[in-house]
């Protein structure tokens, strides 16, 4: 009995350092990426996804959000309402994305043309591109055009149709019509004042203009800083 009690914190020792020995948690019984493995027969230790496999959040099941297109033609609508907030985030990522090569009027002679880019991109005000359905420039975005790049990877579908919005928005800047205008509803039509005209690094700094002739403001569209 006494002997038994002298040995039995040597055996409790053993039995800890031995359970410290397990290695099970460190080499855990698991492939690295993209392994060699002779489990299967082609070698692989990665299996190929279940056929029809889709990752959480990419089902994509609004086919016209995510392309455009009805079937292969460029779609003419808005998948969402277009809010004042969209056009705001339109105009931000435009200026972002867009702007350097199509300048922030859309007509093509953005900075990086005018530093030798191979071609000069086409103006948003011509004919062919102000009729062009809206789908067709969400399209341009996702797929590229021409030498131009695709843009799908920087920026994601919603925003991609808050800029094709915006790029409607520009469009109708440069040619509306006084029928365009609301019945009811006067647009000041005085020409911008610059405080700083810009030097191209420099943004313009407009003048706010006051309205005239005693017109509430809200009568016209919100004249913003650019
Ligand atoms: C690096 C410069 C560059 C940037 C940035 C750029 N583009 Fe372009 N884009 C071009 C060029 C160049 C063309 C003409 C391509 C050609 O004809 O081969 C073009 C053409 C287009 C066209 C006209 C297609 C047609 O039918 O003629 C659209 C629409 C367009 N771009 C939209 C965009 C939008 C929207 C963005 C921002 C997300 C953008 N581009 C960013 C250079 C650029």
């Amino acid at each position: 009995m006494r002997m038994l009690r002298k040995i039995w914190p040597v055996g409790l020792l053993s039995l800890a350092v031995l359970a410290g020995c397990r290695q099970d948690m460190h080499n855990q019984p698991r492939f690295k990426p993209l392994a060699e493995s002779d489990f299967y027969s082609d070698l692989r230790s990665s299996r190929t996804p279940v056929e029809g496999t889709v990752a959480r959040g990419q089902l994509r099941e609004d086919t016209y959000f995510y392309t455009g297109k009805v079937g292969n033609n460029p779609g003419e609508v808005m998948p969402f309402p277009v809010t004042a907030e969209v056009l705001a985030r339109g105009r931000q990522r435009y200026n972002i994305y867009c702007a350097p090569c199509h300048s922030r009027v859309g007509d093509g002679n953005g900075f990086i043309p005018s530093r030798g880019f191979p071609r000069t991109p086409p103006s948003f005000h011509i004919e062919r591109l102000r009729k062009a359905p809206i789908g067709y420039f969400f399209d341009v975005m996702t797929n590229g055009f021409g030498i131009m790049q695709d843009y799908s990877a920087q920026v994601p579908p919603r925003d991609r149709w808050d800029i094709a919005a915006y790029i409607r928005a520009l469009q109708l800047s440069q040619s509306a019509a006084a029928s365009d205008i609301p019945a009811g509803q006067k647009v000041p039509s005085v020409a911008p004042v610059f405080e700083e005209p810009g030097s191209g690094a420099t943004l313009p700094v407009v003048q706010i203009a006051t309205p005239e002739h005693g017109e509430p403001k809200a009568a016209g569209p919100k004249e913003e800083k650019p």
